[in-house]
This record gives C-alpha cells, sequence and structure tokens, in this order.
C-alpha cells in the first residue's frame, strides 16, 4: 500500500450526490474522504498529515444560502491556498463568501438543462459550445463576485460556471458527478489532473485490504454473525468477513417469507462452496405476525430492520457472537437519512430501521462508503461466483416493500408468481445484462377486466424495470412492447386475481426505485 494517497476532500453540505463526487474521484484511482461543510483551514492541515491534500470539492445540499441555519463554509477556508471547486449549493455558497450575486431563481432548474460553455478553460477545458448538463437549483448567481469571471450560461442563470481570475478556484451550478451531465466525467477529470495536479497513486485492492485489517482489529479475539440475503452487498461483506475472521464468523440467513420464488435454495446452493458456518433462519411466520395490519411503508420498514435484529441477537446468543456484520452500502445510508443536513428519503431496513436497543457491542459494515458498481468489483475481485455478482439488487425488506397496503399470504402469493414471470421473460429476452432492476409490484389499486366473457373485478400489477449505474438516479428502461406484452399476458392469465398491468414509466428523480 502507498505510504500517503493524493486527496480531494469533500465538503458534505448535505447532498444527495455528495458521495457520489468521492466515488467518482476514486474511479480515476484517486483518494478522496468526505469531510463536514465547515472544516477549517487548520483541520485541512492536520488531515496533510496523513494524506496529500490537492484540493477541495464543495458538495451540492438541499438548503438555500438564504435559510437562516444553512450549512456555511468556514470563513477562512479560502486561506488554505488550495485548489477548490464549488458544485450546485457549493457554487452559490463559493459565490455568496467572495461578494457574488446570488438570489432566488426566477426559474428554478430541475433536471437535465442545456448549458453554453462561453470559455472553455479549466475545468471546462475541452468542452463543446453546447454541454448537457444536469441541474437542481433554486437559487442562482446572476452576477459572478469582483474577482471572478463568468464561463457559462444558461438561460435561467446568467453564471451557470465561474472562476477565479488568479486562483484555482472554480464554481459549477450543475452537478458533473451525475451520469446524466454529459461530459461530467471530463469535467472532474479536468479538475483532479490539470487543475489539482494530482497522481492517481490509490487503487480499489487498499480498500480491501482496510477493510479486511478494519474488521480484525474491531472484532479482536471476538466473535461475530452476519446477515446474509444472497444479495451482492452481503455477499460481499461475509467474503470480506470470512478472510479477517475465518470460523469466528456466522453467516445466517434469514427467510422473511418476503423472498422470491426459488430464493432461498438458491442461496443455500450458492453458499455452500464456502467455508463458513452457514445457519437459515425459518422465519416467516413471525414476521408476518409483527406486520399484520400495517399499511405505512416506514413503519413496515422499521417493523422488518427491528425482527431481523432480533432473529439475529437469538442466533448470536447461542453462538456467542458480540458483532454483527452488515452489508450496509453507501446509498443505504444516505437516503436513509444519516448526515446532519440531508434529508430523509426512506429508511433502509438495516440503517434507520434498525430498533434502539441491541444486544450487540456494535455493528459493523464494511461497505458503507461504497457504491453498489463498486461492491461489485470488489466481488470480482474476491472471486465471488459470477452468479452472485450479476444478480440485480433485491431490497432487505424483500416483497414486503413491493406489495402496497396491508401484507396478506395471497397477495405475497401473487407478487411472488407475478415476479417470477416478469424475471422470467426480461431474462429471456436478453435484456438484462443491460438492467438495473426488474420487479412486479402489487398495487393496492383494484379495476374492473373481462376474463373468459365475464366480468372481473382484482388487482393491479406495476412493471418496474430500470437502468442505473449506482441507483442514486435512475432511468426507467425503454424495454421493447413485445416483451412488456407477453409480461402482460401471462401475468393476467397465469395469475386470476390480477386484471390490469401498468408499466411505471418515472425516473429517479423523483419517483424512488422500489415503491415503498
Ligand atoms: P430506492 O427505492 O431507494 O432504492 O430508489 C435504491 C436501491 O436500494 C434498494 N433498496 C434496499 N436495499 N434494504 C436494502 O438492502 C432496503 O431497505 C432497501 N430499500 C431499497 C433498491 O432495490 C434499489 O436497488
Amino acid at each position: 500500500m502507498q505510504e500517503k494517497y493524493d486527496t480531494i476532500l469533500v465538503l458534505d453540505f448535505g447532498g444527495q450526490y455528495c458521495h457520489l463526487i468521492g466515488r467518482r474521484i476514486r474511479e480515476h484511482n484517486v483518494y478522496s474522504e468526505i469531510v463536514p461543510h465547515d472544516i477549517s483551514p487548520e483541520e485541512v492541515q492536520a488531515l496533510n498529515e496523513k494524506f496529500n491534500i490537492k484540493g477541495l470539492i464543495l458538495s451540492g445540499g438541499p438548503s438555500s444560502v438564504y435559510e437562516p441555519n444553512a450549512p456555511k463554509l468556514h470563513p477562512r477556508i479560502l486561506e488554505v491556498n488550495l485548489p477548490i471547486l464549488g458544485l450546485c449549493y457549493g457554487h452559490q455558497l463559493l459565490a455568496q463568501l467572495t461578494n457574488g450575486k446570488v438570489e432566488p431563481a426566477t426559474c428554478k432548474e430541475y433536471g437535465i438543462a442545456q448549458v453554453a460553455i462561453d470559455k472553455p478553460v479549466g475545468v471546462l477545458e475541452g468542452l463543446s459550445e453546447k454541454e448537457k448538463v444536469w441541474m437542481s437549483h433554486g437559487d442562482t448567481v446572476f452576477a459572478p463576485p469582483p474577482e471572478f469571471e463568468a464561463l457559462a450560461h444558461t438561460d435561467n442563470c446568467p453564471v451557470a460556471a465561474f472562476r477565479h481570475k488568479q486562483k484555482p478556484i472554480y464554481g459549477l451550478q450543475w452537478h458533473p458527478e451525475v451520469i446524466h451531465t454529459e461530459n461530467g466525467m471530463r469535467m472532474l477529470r479536468n479538475f483532479i489532473f490539470q487543475v489539482c495536479k494530482c497522481q492517481a497513486n490509490w487503487q480499489m485492492e487498499d480498500l480491501i485490504e482496510k477493510m479486511v485489517q478494519e474488521l480484525k482489529t474491531e472484532v479482536g479475539e471476538g466473535r461475530a454473525i452476519i446477515g446474509l440475503s444472497g444479495g451482492i452487498d452481503s455477499s460481499v461483506a461475509t467474503a470480506l468477513a470470512a478472510k479477517a475472521l475465518d470460523d469466528k464468523l456466522t453467516a445466517v440467513f434469514v427467510d422473511h417469507g418476503f423472498m422470491r420464488e426459488g430464493e432461498p435454495e438458491a442461496i443455500r446452493e450458492a453458499f455452500q462452496k464456502f467455508r463458513i458456518n452457514f445457519i437459515v433462519a425459518n422465519a416467516q411466520e413471525r414476521f408476518m405476525d409483527k406486520l399484520r395490519g400495517v399499511v405505512d411503508p416506514e413503519t413496515k420498514r422499521k417493523v422488518i430492520g427491528e425482527e431481523f435484529i432480533r432473529v439475529f441477537e437469538e442466533i448470536a446468543k447461542k453462538s456467542g457472537a458480540q458483532y454483527l456484520i452488515q452489508g450496509t452500502i453507501y446509498p443505504d445510508r444516505i437516503e436513509s437519512g444519516f448526515r446532519k443536513n440531508s434529508d430523509k428519503i426512506k429508511t433502509h431496513h438495516n440503517v434507520a430501521g434498525l430498533p434502539e436497543k441491541m444486544e450487540f457491542r456494535k455493528i459493523l459494515e464494511p461497505l458503507r462508503d461504497l457504491y453498489k458498481d463498486e461492491v461489485r468489483k470488489v466481488a470480482r475481485m474476491l472471486d465471488l461466483p459470477k452468479e452472485i455478482v450479476n444478480r440485480q439488487p433485491f431490497p432487505g425488506p424483500g416483497l414486503a416493500v413491493r406489495i402496497i397496503g396491508v401484507l396478506t399470504d395471497e397477495k405475497v402469493r401473487i407478487t411472488k408468481k407475478a415476479d417470477k414471470i416478469v424475471r422470467d421473460e426480461i431474462e429471456k429476452s436478453g435484456l438484462s445484462e443491460s438492467l438495473w432492476q426488474y420487479f412486479a409490484v402489487l398495487t393496492d389499486t383494484k379495476a374492473t377486466g373481462v376474463k373468459g366473457d365475464a366480468r372481473a373485478y382484482g388487482y393491479v400489477v406495476a412493471v418496474r424495470t430500470m437502468e442505473s449505474r449506482e441507483a442514486m438516479t435512475a432511468s426507467f428502461a425503454k424495454i421493447p412492447y413485445p416483451v412488456l406484452e407477453t409480461i402482460s399476458t401471462r401475468i393476467t392469465n397465469e395469475i386470476p386475481q390480477v386484471v390490469r398491468v401498468v408499466y411505471d414509466i418515472t425516473h429517479k428523480p423523483p419517483a424512488t426505485i422500489e415503491w415503498e
């Protein structure tokens, strides 16, 4: 491992994409750390002992710079004399701090926008006159600060990008870290390598070593259990933990009854090859008992999160484990709203869904800073079987969050069948490799139909197929109509309780991938 990595610090203003910036930098083999938004020049200096700090990026955030409690920059942060790049909220803050004119936008911009690059220099070097970028802002910089110059504009935003005339300080109103910004990677590359002059001296293998060491140190002479759902995250966490702890580790697969058809069997088979203690906990009845009558999606997630822990505690008692390891990844944490300045989107079962009181000494989350595709990379490096590496993500609470409204045994059966049909047809059509996820949702709407010349009144199933790279943003997939037709025909023919199939054509944002 390298002694000191060239490092970019990302100042966290609570934006949904803050961590994505960190990961985009790592994609270029440059290390990056997320730090609090009000870090002082002295604290940056102190971090320099450990890393070679080469630049700062100010993330976006949900606040307006005018809100009384809006997160601020440290007033002397510009004294660090390092290159700085402000993104979205970070761009507005930079402008505000240096006396630019920032005001509420006359016309708010969300989504894809066309930006005119007036001066393709520095971060914008090599870009075309018009670029497609991802915007999401309420405030706008109307005039650059005195020592700055504007570099780009949109119809509604006269200073969409600026730079300091002498110092390497830049601001962009848009999000280069999001894939919808077509040349976003180029912009970040320009900042990392041209402006900050970083060397690409960090690699993913270093991270694996760091994660294994951390687990070894934390658990010491103790024992741990890990929740293994068969999804990629918990499988990778299990492989890492097995490397660190050997037989001090017990992996538990909790069958809560909301698994896909054939899932428990597939997982048992996949993990037979591993030399770990593997326990299947049959907990279908106790989960259903706790969930009877629950309608609110957040309550569902909390009930499931708590019950998972209770099952783990019982097994830990038997195996003498003091630590619980989870495969929580970064988007689970960010959407559960764990940071001071970010909004809670939904409670991921293994994050904010955890009960307050737990009998574990500590919960360890080796993958906590990674995105799904980084986890896949780690999986390949750890030689995990292909069928696990390429599995589509499946939420911990399983089909329970794809059945809207109260859960019943009948609804679970219907959803399992519909889900199986969607999976079969997508896989048969060869589309699965290009899709992030594809599944069925059982809505709580009923509709009229006609089956066998008679009136029918039954459930409406929604089909959702998504394209994404890391689940922070996603687009509904434009799969061919004949595939949708086969799915719809099979669902209505093979599941008597369903009379209608609809296709969900909503991107994330504004929707989330799962319905609950
Ligand atoms: P959303 O619905 O938030 O989903 O857009 C983003 C990704 O996360 C998965 N997901 C979960 N995974 N526990 C998990 O382990 C959960 O509680 C959970 N909720 C959503 C979802 O399938 C998608 O890939």
